[in-house]
């Protein structure tokens, strides 16, 4: 069995880490905490073997070359589009080749939302908040890696990775942030920046809601440097950045051209609506508070925002059915983001009863084991109904993990998750080019013998 143990990514990842998850009493830190993990589990996986202590891979397999330049965007004062503090949002590009170069994968970076000015203010210190801190270089593996034993069918694609410096998944909108003056908080982070509307004054206290901005401008660029004459494109992204690529799968197809095969993969994005073990609508109100914090109805699907409530709109069960371009679903039905967040916030677990449980699922007795269960039944019928949708293609699988597309570990390779006898990676680019019809639902944990499931217990992975 594999295990991957968690190295401190550039200087001091892993005490960060463990300070972070400290602060797991308040929800809006939870929520955003979880997404910072997810950052730094992202530069810090090795692997190694129980068996074979000698065969010590990096858990990636990435080449030199697999470090990808930060690219800033060139038109962002002009769009008015701004990372949470005022800086200049930014994306990583690697230029496709051979039967690649009019093929194009974006990929969306996640990173959980911030809720209040509190957690915005707190997140704009952050690469998920500012590019002021993002990394000048990050690998790209999984769906970005150029190498095809470990990405067979994009390898050789244009592929970007698109920084997350918004708190609510690229959606948000200035004009619909009505009370942006009342946002004057004392917090004081020395940094003053260059470029904003001339309108806008008190640059280090004031907070930029503008995913939207981010959005469009990014896709600007993005056609500039070629996207607009591509052949194939696929909108990908994990987590918080699975979610926006399911809200902006539509407008990414209109932006391409009409003869061109344009699809959405969604990776860990499907966050699901229940309540919490203590019977409190915990996730529900969490995201009521980004949308209105943020303006983001705005953004939101048209057709969902009619029927209900806006916030409601940014949970993807209740819109899925209305996107017209092919989607396809990766997710674990025990995801840990969701367990930890959603179905077993520390606010619903007082006592700490499931603390063991949520650092690693094979120390959960088998009462909670029913509860998570209880969990996948919930996820499970969630799906169904797009189940039987002719365009949708699902990779369902029973690990306890979260994001899976961006980890060549976990997207393709001898070791990775299967169903079916397939990977993630076979099982997308059998959707995408309809080679044959791709939904895999897993059979229940502990079943399936591929699985990575995330360990925390010492930040071990097994
Ligand atoms: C905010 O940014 C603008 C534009 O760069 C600048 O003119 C202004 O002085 C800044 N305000 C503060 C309070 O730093
Ligand atoms: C959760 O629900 C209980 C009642 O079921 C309530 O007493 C408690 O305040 C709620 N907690 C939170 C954090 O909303
Ligand atoms: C599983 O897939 C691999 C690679 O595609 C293939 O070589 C192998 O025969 C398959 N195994 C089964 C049991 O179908």
């Amino acid at each position: 069995m594999a295990i991957a143990q968690l190295r401190g990514g550039g200087g001091g990842g892993r005490s960060y880490l463990m300070i972070l998850w400290q602060r797991w009493g308040k929800r809006e830190w939870a929520i955003a905490v979880a997404g910072f993990a997810i950052v730094i589990l992202a530069f810090s996986f090795i692997i190694s073997s129980d068996t074979d202590s000698s065969s010590v891979d990096h858990f990636s397999g990435a080449a030199p070359t697999d470090f990808i330049p930060l690219v800033l965007l060139s038109n962002a004062a002009q769009r008015g589009a701004y990372c949470l503090d005022g800086s200049v949002p930014a994306y990583h590009f690697q230029k496709g080749f051979g039967s690649g170069s009019r093929r194009w994968v974006l990929h969306l970076e996640g990173g959980g939302w911030c809720n209040t000015i509190a957690s915005c203010s707190f997140r704009k210190t952050t690469a998920l908040g500012s590019s002021k801190y993002m990394d000048h270089q990050v690998q790209f593996s999984g769906i970005l890696s150029c190498d095809p034993s470990s990405n067979p069918d994009f390898y050789n694609w244009n592929k970007v990775k698109i920084r997350y410096c918004d708190g609510a998944s690229f959606t948000g909108h200035p004009k619909n942030f009505y009370n942006w003056n009342k946002v004057k908080i004392r917090y004081c982070d020395g940094a003053s920046f260059t470029g904003h509307p001339k309108s806008e004054q008190n640059n280090d206290t004031k907070l930029f809601f503008r995913g939207q901005l981010i959005w469009e401008a990014m896709m600007d660029e993005l056609l500039s440097i070629g996207l607009s004459n591509a052949q194939e494109a696929l909108l990908s992204g994990c987590s918080a950045g699975g979610l926006a690529t399911l809200i902006h799968c539509d407008d990414f197809r209109e932006f391409l051209p009409k003869d061109a095969r344009v699809k959405c993969l969604s990776d860990g994005g499907f966050f699901l609506n229940e309540k919490d073990i203590a019977g409190n609508a915990t996730i529900q109100s969490f995201y009521h508070d980004v949308v209105n914090l943020q303006g983001a109805a705005g953004s939101l699907k048209k057709d969902c925002v009619a029927k209900m409530e806006p916030s409601k709109c940014f949970f993807p069960q209740n819109i899925v059915k209305s996107i017209s371009t092919p989607v396809f679903l990766v997710n674990p039905t025990y995801d840990f983001w969701q367990i930890r967040n959603i179905l077993v916030p520390s606010s619903a677990d007082p006592f700490g009863h499931w603390h063991k449980c949520e650092l690693s699922i094979h120390n959960c007795s088998p009462e909670q084991i029913q509860v998570l269960q209880g969990f996948r039944n919930s996820f499970l019928k969630a799906l169904s109904e797009f189940q039987q949708m002719k365009d949708v293609g699902m990779f369902i699988n029973s690990c306890y993990i979260h994001c899976q597309t961006w980890i060549s570990e976990t997207w393709h390779g001898p070791n990775s998750p299967k169903i079916n006898n397939k990977t993630i990676a076979e099982s997308v680019g059998d959707w995408f080019f309809e080679r044959k019809v791709s939904k895999h639902i897993d059979c229940p944990y502990p079943c399936n013998p591929t699985c990575y499931h995330m360990d925390f217990t010492g930040q071990r992975f097994h």
